[in-house]
């Protein structure tokens, strides 16, 4: 069998995508920065750092699954740095978690993946470029505060988002990791259907059973939201960004090639949400 090795595998995404592998009865080499963080995964351990990426942990390493970095200081340059790496150490194959339309994204957030999907392209290692749409847990992480004060707030207007839960790329990476056909592939990767804010909000009132509804606002002051909640400025605009784009399509698609590629339906919302509650 081929041998796998997955990048942020301690990471909410990443420990999906090793049980997802495991189930498949795949035995993943976990790369992580702390691998006593790893214990639990039940998979070998390699230390691995993007911004110090030593290509002698991907000894071995047939197919790579490169999970984007949460760092936002120089994630390309991780990224960068990991490709290398792998190139160093002879990787077959790399299976990056990109992002939605992610050669033509116009949000401040696509631009690392785009650098990234360059340098994948000038390393001419084979690829699988697995572009992620929204995670539905991206609107669950604060629904206690949002059903306290009846209110979902945001900037997408009547933008329809297609977003899906962590378990279903997770679900992708696996399918794809596991298989070399998928090799030279693009995938946009989405939930089977789209919500809106307003529909976002009436999914919460209905499994919490108080009243939610969906409070649009100029971008610049859903910024100064998130600040206000603790975000810093940098990232807070990055949101706001995403979530304004996303009201002209930006994070739609109804292709429904996520739930072609694992087999089976999308997560629905009222599911994630449900679990989260
Ligand atoms: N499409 C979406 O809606 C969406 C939403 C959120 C995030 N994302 C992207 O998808 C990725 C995975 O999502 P997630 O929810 O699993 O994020 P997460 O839980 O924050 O995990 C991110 C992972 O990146 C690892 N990492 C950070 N800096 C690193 C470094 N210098 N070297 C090696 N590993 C490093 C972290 O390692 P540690 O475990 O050591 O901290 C962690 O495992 C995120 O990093 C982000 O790029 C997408």
């Amino acid at each position: 069998m081929t041998t796998i090795a997955i990048t942020g595998a301690t990471g909410q995404l990443g420990r999906l995508a090793v049980a997802a592998l495991k189930a498949k009865g795949a035995k993943p080499i976990a790369l992580v920065r702390d691998p006593a963080k790893a214990a639990d995964l039940g998979v070998e351990a390699r230390a691995f750092d993007y911004t110090k990426a030593d290509p002698a942990a991907l000894k071995g390493v047939d197919t790579l699954v490169l999970i984007s970095s949460n760092d936002f200081n120089d994630r390309a340059g991780q990224h960068k740095n990991a490709i290398a790496a792998a190139k160093a150490a002879g990787v077959g194959r790399i299976v990056y978690t990109s992002i939605l339309k992610g050669d033509a994204s116009p949000m401040i957030l696509a631009q690392d993946h785009i650098a990234t999907e360059a340098a994948l392209k000038a390393s001419g290692i084979p690829t699988t470029l697995l572009r992620n749409g929204w995670y539905t847990e991206n609107y669950t992480g604060a629904l206690g505060a949002s059903i306290e004060h009846g209110a979902i707030i945001g900037a997408a207007g009547e933008g329809r988002v297609s977003s899906a839960a962590r378990k279903d790329y997770a679900e992708a990476i696996a399918v794809t990791a596991l298989d070399a056909a998928h090799t030279g592939k693009t995938y946009e990767l989405a939930g089977d259907t789209a919500h809106t804010g307003a529909g976002l909000a009436a999914a919460v009132a209905a499994a919490s059973g108080k009243p939610v509804a969906y409070v649009n606002m100029p971008e610049a002051d859903y910024a100064g939201a998130l600040q206000g909640f603790g975000l810093p400025e940098g990232f807070a605009k990055v949101l706001a960004d995403s979530d304004a784009l996303s009201a002209k399509g930006a994070l739609f698609d109804d292709s429904r090639t996520l739930s072609r590629l694992i087999g089976r339906p999308t997560t629905p919302i009222a599911e994630t949400i449900a679990a989260a509650l």
